[in-house]
């Protein structure tokens, strides 16, 4: 992650330029770069699209996304009116070669010193997309290809797109996104673990009992029913974003930011992550699937009754996973993953709990419970690292009860707090590969999930029904409970 240099000028096409993730994300990151100062003078952004848009029509349409979900203490009329000049819309149907010609003379109109392809379209266009753009050579060195998950719907598919777009372009050219490395919390983690010598001897099996990473969404699946029932939990949550975190905290310091530095320690970790057998999916997992129930106090259907799902559907919108990593930090340690939609609240953290005192001087609390020490390290929605220690609480006996001592990112730091697709993207035009998937990572990663996915699909039993808005199936208590652990819940 050493900081390279940003290239005198960057042309960056988003197929999908119509998108939701193209104008609801992708646009504003690139406005906020553009008012801090971030861009170059010499960087434009193609938008590609099937419609048969006016330009000024377009603008107005991305305008309004951007002003919809950007904050509005960041809008700034004159610093639209020039981030606008960047902006370029194309018609092209990406699925037919000889359009690609144009898009090679739009391009030729504005040489750069780098050309990004940003693939917000499904995956089954990757492999055409790739073909056409390579046959006009718009895979050249100084061309990028950045892909958004899903990457494949299961190892076979994965391997398949890896396949076809090795074909036309080399590995340092690929850019795959998991938009959870590009969070400025995340990035956290590595400063926590490898900027403080402090942590380092206690991050092993002798002094932490057992880890907890949680991404747990307060909505439901709202309009992407189509993509979200052939997909579920585990694709979507487990098979990325939450494999990502539990490589961040469980990896070894690597010898230098670069980025293979960095993804080679990730990749051993995925390389020893214990294999789940059939009988191990049915004890170390917990699928589930909400039902109707009352979410930020407004009543909310069940997955059964959303728009575009079958009644009989077994997709899971929850999983809680014992996943284990055989090596000599870690053998023993349960990580526990947890993710779902509906749950009570919207919440990403990583907690780390530490082993009980081996013998007790101290008398049991009046709660009846000892509390080991255990570090919270909160992503989302707000940024913070507590650490629980236990203190003597005043008076003339010699109790115990736990405290916290806090630190609070957004209390410390004035700044903004940069959104993920901000960093990422700056990331890609530099050439910085430290943040994004490596080849061999997804593929670990699929070859760990896919027993999962195979056992859940062969098992007619189907998830474990919650109700939205609560915790999920109380499967996934006893998940921890059969280890003598327990969910953190924050006080
Ligand atoms: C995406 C998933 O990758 O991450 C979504 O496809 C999910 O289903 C989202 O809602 C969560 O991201 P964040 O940044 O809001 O936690």
């Amino acid at each position: 992650m050493t900081q390279l240099p940003f290239p005198q000028s960057f042309n960056m096409v988003f197929f999908g330029g119509t998108g939701d993730l193209v104008t609801r994300k992708l646009l504003p990151a690139m406005y906020q770069c553009h008012k801090n100062g971030q861009l170059v003078d010499f960087g434009r952004f193609y938008c590609l699209g099937r419609h048969d848009y006016a330009q000024d029509e377009y603008l107005a349409i991305v305008q309004d996304k951007a002003r919809q979900f950007l904050p509005s203490a960041d809008w700034d009329d004159d610093v639209w009116a020039a981030f606008r000049q960047r902006l370029v819309y194309e018609k092209i149907d990406a699925q037919r070669s000889e359009q690609y010609a144009a898009l090679k003379e739009v391009l030729a109109q504005s040489p750069a010193e780098v050309n990004v392809f940003f693939l917000s379209v499904a995956p089954s266009l990757f492999t055409v997309i790739c073909e056409n753009l390579a046959q006009q050579g718009l895979n050249a060195p100084n061309c990028r290809v950045v892909l958004e998950k899903p990457l494949g719907h299961d190892l076979a598919s994965s391997n398949a797109i890896t396949e076809a777009v090795g074909r036309h372009f080399q590995e340092k050219q690929v850019y795959r996104i998991d938009h959870y490395l590009g969070k400025e919390s995340v990035q956290n983690l590595m400063a926590l673990r490898f900027g403080n010598a402090l942590f380092e001897p206690l991050w092993r099996r002798m002094w932490i009992s057992n880890v907890q990473i949680t991404i747990a969404e307060e909505v439901g699946i709202g309009s992407r029913g189509g993509f979200y029932e052939g997909t579920g939990a585990l694709r979507d949550m487990v098979q990325n974003h939450l494999l990502q975190l539990l490589c961040f905290v469980a990896m070894e310091p690597p010898a230098s930011l670069d980025s293979d530095a960095i993804r080679n320690e990730k990749l051993k970790i995925l390389e020893c992550l214990m294999p789940f057998t059939k009988e191990d999916v049915h004890a170390k997992t917990v699928r589930g699937q909400y039902r109707a129930g009352v979410s930020s106090g407004q009543p909310a259907v069940g997955y059964l009754e959303e728009k575009g799902i079958p009644a009989d559907s077994k997709t899971e919108t929850f999983a809680a996973i014992k996943a284990q990593i055989a090596n000599w930090r870690w053998a023993g340690v349960p990580f526990y993953l947890f993710t779902g939609k509906r749950l009570l609240t919207r919440l990403a953290e990583i907690v780390i709990h530490f082993h009980d005192v081996p013998h007790h001087i101290f008398p049991l609390p009046s709660s009846g419970s000892r509390a080991p020490a255990k570090l919270v390290i909160r992503l989302q929605p707000d940024e913070f690292i507590r650490l629980y220690l236990n203190a003597k609480a005043p008076g003339d006996s010699m109790e115990l009860q736990p405290v916290s001592l806090d630190l609070d990112f957004a209390g410390k730091f004035k700044t903004r707090r940069a959104e993920g697709y901000e960093r990422l993207l700056l990331d890609i035009i530099r050439g910085n590969q430290a943040l994004f998937v490596r080849q061999d990572e997804l593929e670990l990663a699929w070859r760990w999930v896919e027993p999962i996915l195979n056992t859940w699909a062969e098992d007619p039993s189907g998830p474990k029904s919650y109700k939205a808005g609560t915790w999920g199936p109380s499967a996934s208590a006893a998940l921890l409970s059969r280890d003598g652990h327990r969910w953190h819940e924050e006080d």
